[in-house]
């Protein structure tokens, strides 16, 4: 891959924003942006996807100057979020006879977005659609909720590209397009995991469905909106996004999350973490004085036992506990468990708050403990504190148990039901014919 060259005949088109320092207006960015875009140089000419407003000028030239004089007969619009769609009232302008390839919904957006725009040509996307441009072959997948409804994505199957629209991006922006040569692969992972959590995992459900449709498909790269293009150890790069659209921890460490005032809720924390690692279990304290919520979102995602650690603030949560809690649930995070410890000087509310808090989340549970600091940790709080760390590994060691549980399928050798379990019971009958377990056959 060069510089600006996928294979032969796909060439990169989009470009980096390395000036933007906070994405949607929120989110920060250590590095910039991205903002892929995609042309196929085939019998047929086929751009994927636009650019942002800042990299349009940019982006129209390389177009075409790629062209070299040719028309473009195909624009194919993945997403419409306008992160993407800079250029598209240019282009049609500029190329009369190109024809959209757009989904239903991507339509209405278009014009939501753009209502001046007059498009002559257009082509509705359906799942299973095929577009053959010669020697390469798009066929089209539905995405809807990934993150946004009108999402599809595309896979040539004569370059085993998969153009994946927002799905597998990353926070950050490239020297090299081929992601086995970013600087920094730690780097790498953890913007790619950060821009899933904060743009993604709302919607881990609908990720799922995306990935078994692709499980099948010889990838050999990813070609997202932001950031490299996937090109190395696909395979494990999907495991991760199963994990994360699983809502599945990502290692054993717990996650303390922190806020404070004046400090002792910090020393809090940190005499915990201690007593964490005494016990063998490495636990991760953040900050939330220090870090962004997108950071304590990330983390949170990675892991599955969290203790928060807040004062209480005008009769109400110390905001930084707030906005961290906010976007826990705002983007509905699973499978957690909380322990809870709280300080107050006169009449401490913290932990109330966070419990309501934790209560709006699905399959997350509260361990009973929990801890009331008045203004410092006094000694009499520290056995309170070992037992929270008693519970937190207690509850670790049972779900490592669950999870090491195998399941097995029998078959009924009569009418065909298949039963999943650890082991069949012996006076088991088949609900849909009624012989008994002697009748079911093992199959895995
Ligand atoms: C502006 C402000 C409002 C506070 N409101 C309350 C409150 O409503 N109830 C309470 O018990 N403590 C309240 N506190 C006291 C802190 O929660 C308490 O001192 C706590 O120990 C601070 O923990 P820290 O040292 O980790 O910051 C408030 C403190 C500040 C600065
Ligand atoms: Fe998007
Ligand atoms: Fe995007």
């Amino acid at each position: 891959m060069s510089k600006l060259k996928i294979t032969d005949d796909i060439i990169y088109v989009g470009g980096n924003n390395c000036k933007e320092r906070v994405f949607e207006g929120e989110i920060p960015l250590k590095k910039g942006m991205s903002y892929n875009s995609y042309l196929i140089l085939d019998e047929k000419t086929c751009l994927l996807d636009t650019v942002e407003e800042a990299l349009k000028t940019k982006f129209l030239a390389s177009l075409k100057r790629n062209l070299k004089q040719r028309e473009l007969d195909y624009l194919i619009v993945h997403h419409l979020e306008p992160d993407h769609t800079s250029g598209i009232v240019d282009i049609i302008k500029t190329y009369p006879d190109v024809e959209l390839y757009i989904s239903p919904m991507g339509m209405t957006l278009l014009k939501q977005f753009f209502p001046e725009v007059v498009i002559a040509h257009y082509h509705f996307i359906k799942e299973g659609d095929e577009l053959h441009l010669g020697k390469h072959n798009l066929k089209f997948y539905n995405a809807p909720m990934v993150h946004w409804p009108e999402v599809v994505v595309s896979y040539d199957t004569y370059s085993k590209t998969l153009f994946s629209a927002d799905a597998f991006g990353s926070f950050t922006v490239y020297k090299e397009l081929d992601c086995s040569l970013y600087e920094d692969q730690d780097e790498l992972l953890y913007e790619t995991r950060r821009y899933y959590a904060n743009i993604v995992s709302k919607y881990g459900q609908q990720v799922n469905a995306l990935l078994d449709k692709l499980k099948d498909l010889e990838i050999e790269r990813i070609c997202s909106l932001h950031g490299p293009i996937h090109t190395c150890s696909i395979p494990s790069l999907l495991q991760k996004y199963k994990l994360w659209s699983n809502y599945e921890k990502e290692d054993n460490k717990v996650m303390i999350a922190v806020c404070s005032i004046y400090g002792h809720s910090l020393i809090a924390g940190y005499i915990l973490k201690d007593m964490f690692e005494k016990d063998h279990r490495k636990a991760v304290l953040i900050d939330l004085n220090k870090v962004d919520f997108s950071v304590s979102l990330t983390h949170a995602m990675m892991h599955q036992d969290i203790v928060l650690i807040a004062p209480t603030f005008n009769m109400g949560l110390f905001p930084k506990m707030r906005e961290f809690l906010e976007v826990v649930v705002d983007h509905q995070l699973k499978n957690k468990r909380f322990a809870i410890i709280e300080n107050g000087s006169w009449c401490p509310q913290a932990k109330d708050i966070m419990t309501s808090y934790i209560k709006k989340l699905k399959a997350c549970d509260i361990l009973p403990t929990s801890l009331t600091i008045n203004s410092a940790l006094g000694r009499q709080d520290l056995e309170t504190l070992r037992q929270i760390v008693k519970e937190v590994d207690e509850s670790m060691v049972k779900k490592e148990k669950e999870q090491k549980k195998v399941i097995h399928k029998w078959k009924c050798k009569i009418c065909g039901f298949v039963y999943e379990g650890e082991s069949l019971p012996v006076d088991f009958h088949c609900p849909i014919c009624g012989h008994p377990a002697s009748d079911f056959v093992q199959i895995d």
